[in-house]
């Protein structure tokens, strides 16, 4: 199969000055300025129920962008019926046309669509020009254009055959159609999880975030403008229960693509095993959930080192990536150092709206997402076990502000050392150096995730050790770095335990998982 090469596309750096920071600049304003009416796609309609949610920038929340119209039950029905009535011509079109939409996609977001994408994942996501542009630009051309080149991958994987014999295998879609539920933290993510089962010829309901629905919008807008057939991916927001319900009660559902928390996937999980007897097809259930993901030194690990992969690891936006640090162990030796340069870091990091693109962090995303942090922040200072050590501000009255905070302790099982909180708060344990090896036992036992994990160490041995002992800690494991910024093609993503199917984005596995291979023989 001939396919273009994927190649990871490059971050553009938006210095003062460049084309690239004039465009998303101008994008941001015109996008702020304006209100944006985001609809249901179904089918070939944009369908405005009426029935609207406010889009509101969590860095200034009184502000109102944007609306979005809520589904009713007939709308998810409306919107399963178009999915199927796309079904059979969209499977039926040879792969190289699917992947000509989807390439062409990735070409509209690298080129002229790059500014747009990105002023609306900083504004209704509150994300920073640089974390935009490496999420809803970089990753998701990366998605897009890699994808094309596993799906080859897989219609190359052929059994053997012998004399007088012809074996061959085709990858045909799910019977049915998808449901794709996808995250407000990743623009990226909220792409790829309708368009990878898209690709390989499945149809798809989408559902995302309420608070990515900007962003949303803008990759509804490119898809189409690619060429994506209607009703292949159909796009509706509402009450997530009536739509899951709805969803997984039709028999023709086939499969379900999430990314979220370890609670609704649990949910859903559960009502697709209340329903089972009813489908067609068992439906393929691939989620990414939570995390509570470490961060370990060694005492032979550079202080400098550690200290830069925790304050960008654990505060890049604003410690809500799914991969970010929450919890770390420090050695007792090094933590005065490490310690030291934090304060230096954090007290470097501005806060504030992302159009001033001096500052390194914004607010949070809700603010059910503010109160919470905001109480763990208030119960690490009123407890004995606890410290607040840098940070431990937070102010709500313009938008969901929370300070990058750093939260040390004497009780490696504290709260925040085993509950996901989703925002700048990272909790420190600093041990003995002499309990390196118990310490990493209590790694492994402290939570019940296992998406993203970091080793520090210049001690191959040590560093063997931790990477034998945590083998199940973690689905993403970093030796030297931080546990942040997987790129699609370089490091495969996903966790198992509590944090998901482990099916790996950005590879392979995942658009496996989208296939019902049909294995055909043939005697001559
Ligand atoms: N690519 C994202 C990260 O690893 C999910 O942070």
């Amino acid at each position: 199969y001939n396919v273009p090469k994927a190649i990871n596309e490059p971050v553009k750096a938006y210095a003062p000055g460049s084309k690239e920071r004039e465009q998303v600049l101008a994008a941001f304003k015109e996008m702020y300025n304006s209100t944006t009416d985001v609809p249901l796609y179904i089918g070939s309609e944009e369908i405005r129920t009426g029935k609207t949610r406010t889009i509101n920038p969590p860095f200034d929340h009184k502000k109102v962008v944007g609306v979005f119209h809520d589904a009713e039950k007939e709308h998810v029905e409306k919107a399963i019926a178009a999915a199927l009535a796309a079904k059979k011509k969209w499977a039926a079109l040879s792969w190289e046309h699917r992947a000509s939409i989807f390439l062409k996609a990735a070409e509209l977001l690298a080129g002229p669509y790059r500014a747009k994408i990105n002023a609306a994942t900083m504004i209704g996501q509150a994300k920073t020009v640089h974390q935009a542009e490496i999420d809803s630009a970089c990753e998701f051309i990366d998605f897009l254009r890699f994808n094309v080149e596993f799906m080859t991958r897989i219609y190359n994987e052929q059994p053997i055959s012998s004399e007088g014999i012809w074996n061959r295998m085709e990858h045909r879609p799910l019977e049915g159609f998808i449901y794709a539920i996808t995250p407000f933290n990743f623009t990226a993510i909220a792409g790829n999880l309708p368009a990878s089962p898209a690709l390989m010829g499945n149809v798809v309901v989408w559902k995302p975030s309420a608070t990515q629905m900007l962003s949303a919008n803008v990759i509804m807008e490119v898809f189409k403008l690619a060429g994506l057939p209607d009703g292949v991916i159909n796009m509706i927001n509402g009450s997530a229960g009536m739509l899951t319900e709805t969803i997984i009660s039709s028999p023709d559902f086939a499969g379900v693509h999430f990314t979220g928390s370890t609670g609704v996937f649990n949910d859903i999980w559960a009502g697709i095993g209340k329903n089972i007897s009813k489908y067609k097809t068992y439906p393929r259930i691939v989620g990414e959930t939570g995390g509570k993901d470490f961060v370990i030194a060694h005492p032979s690990s550079i202080p400098a080192q550690v200290a830069t992969a925790l304050s960008r690891g654990a505060f890049e936006y604003q410690g809500q990536k799914c991969s970010a640090a929450s919890r770390a162990y420090i050695p007792q030796s090094i933590w005065p150092e490490v310690k030291e340069q934090m304060v230096k870091d954090l007290a470097s990091f501005k806060m504030g709206s992302p159009e001033d693109t001096t500052n390194f962090v914004s607010a949070v995303i809700t603010e059910g997402s503010f109160d919470k942090l905001a109480k763990a922040i208030d119960a690490a200072k009123a407890s004995n076990e606890a410290e607040v050590v840098i940070g431990g501000g937070y102010d709500k009255s313009v938008g969901w502000f929370i300070e990058p905070t750093v939260i040390v302790t004497t009780n490696p099982k504290y709260d925040t050392m085993e509950t996901e909180l989703f925002g700048p708060v990272l909790t420190i344990y600093v041990y003995e150096d002499a309990k390196w090896s118990e310490t990493l036992k209590l790694v492994d036992e402290t939570s019940p995730y296992a998406l993203t994990g970091a080793i520090f160490s210049q001690d191959r041995y040590a560093i063997e050790e931790a990477t034998k002992a945590l083998e199940n800690a973690a689905g993403n494991f970093y030796i030297n770095d931080k546990p942040t910024g997987a790129v699609v093609g370089q490091q495969p993503f996903g966790g198992a335990r509590a944090s998901g199917t482990n099916d790996k984005a950005g590879s392979v596995l995942n658009l496996l998982r989208w296939v019902s291979p049909r294995t055909i023989k043939e005697t001559f």
